[in-house]
């Protein structure tokens, strides 16, 4: 027998899935705690990374000393995992399944068949390491 926390918790998962699938959902998540994800020395500015944390595969941008963008590496096509890369001289996040590309300071996909953007985390640089709040 479920109790009302049970019903609760069936209910928002529910109302979970339908948000993620609206193609007007936001793309930026709203998380709770931050959490330590790379030192900041082994993100230079103007270089990306991919790091694992709590079971999820982050992509990380670092555009200048205290500015880094945070992004799911879950393709918004067919969910590969999406990865840094370098093409014509121009830093990306490339999905090898299906050619999808994404912009290292937003996540707008281009060139490919991904058409929302990586969902976006809020990340922070905070004494020498980078914060991601998940
Ligand atoms: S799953 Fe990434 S382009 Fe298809």
């Amino acid at each position: 027998m479920l109790g009302a926390t049970g019903l609760a918790t069936v209910g928002l998962a529910g109302c979970t899935d339908q948000i993620r699938n609206r193609a007007d959902a936001p793309s930026h998540h709203v998380g709770g705690t931050p959490t330590q994800t790379l030192p900041t020395d082994q993100l230079p500015v103007g270089t990306s990374a991919s790091v694992e944390v709590e079971g999820r595969t982050l992509l990380l941008r670092r555009e200048a000393e205290e500015v880094v963008h945070a992004f799911s590496a879950v393709c918004t096509h067919q969910g590969c995992t999406v990865a840094p890369a370098t093409e014509s001289g121009q830093d990306v996040f490339a999905c090898p399944c299906h050619g999808s590309h994404f912009a290292v300071d937003t996540g707008v996909p281009f060139g490919g068949p991904a058409q929302k953007p990586l969902t976006e985390f809020t990340a922070t640089v905070d004494g020498d390491w980078v914060m991601v709040t998940l």
